[in-house]
């Protein structure tokens, strides 16, 4: 059985750490299941990924038409396919964080966002959403802890923005979790990181009867 799993939330709230956990929790149990990230995931994804890494002037929407395109190519070429093939697909990050971040955080206009988001993925929208929620000053700590690790693989322009601005896509994403409460489950990331591992897994088994 298939299922689209995105996992979402700020800078720091420990997102790629339950993405991973996930996905091996699925592999152990049988499953066939894969992980991405946004954005990448292939080959002209990661060449955008790395535009955004490196080139510090873009414009909002330039940086908007850049995240959508690479979701585009990841939709396309890798998640469709792997649905179609009965995989748990886990996305690091998926357009909850295109409207949380140059919606409301860049104040672009949301019914163009969500229009571009909606081409982007030809309506694929994930069937569970998880968004960790943190207090920015605590996500924000977490982030520069990480910083220095694999730095030179980070978009850091968006962490290293203002806390206003942080404040803004944290408030974006609690909004977009009440809009779509059939599909966004909020979950408290200041608790160790097994209890919100067992509350993902729980979650997700439902989801596949198992
Ligand atoms: P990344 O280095 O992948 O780290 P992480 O996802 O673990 O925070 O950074 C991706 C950055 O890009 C992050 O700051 C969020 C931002 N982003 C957007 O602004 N819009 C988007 O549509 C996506 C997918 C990410």
């Amino acid at each position: 059985m298939s299922l689209f799993v995105s996992i979402e939330g700020f800078d720091g709230v420990g997102k790629t750490t339950q993405a991973n956990l996930l996905n091996e929790h699925l592999s152990k149990e049988g499953i066939k299941s894969i992980l991405v990230r946004e954005p990448g995931g292939t080959i002209v994804a990661e060449k955008i990924r790395e535009i955004l890494i490196t080139d510090s002037e873009l414009s909002p929407i330039t940086e908007l038409l850049l995240f959508e395109s690479a979701r585009s190519d990841l939709v396309n070429k890798v998640i469709r396919k792997k649905l179609e093939n009965n995989f748990v697909v886990i996305t690091d990050r998926y357009l909850d964080s295109t409207l949380a971040y140059q919606g409301y955080g860049r104040d672009i206009d949301k019914s163009i966002v969500n229009e571009l988001s909606k081409l982007s993925t030809s309506n694929l929208y994930p069937d569970i959403t998880f968004l960790l929620d943190l207090n920015v000053e605590e996500a924000n700590k977490r982030a520069g802890e990480r910083k220095d690790i694999n730095s030179k693989d980070q978009i850091l322009k968006f962490e290293n923005e203002e806390n206003i601005f942080h404040q803004k896509i944290r408030k974006g994403f609690l909004e977009i979790a009440k809009n779509n409460n059939d599909r966004v489950n909020i979950i408290d990331a200041s608790v160790d990181q097994n209890e919100i591992s067992k509350l993902i897994i729980e979650k997700v088994s439902k989801k596949l009867n198992l």
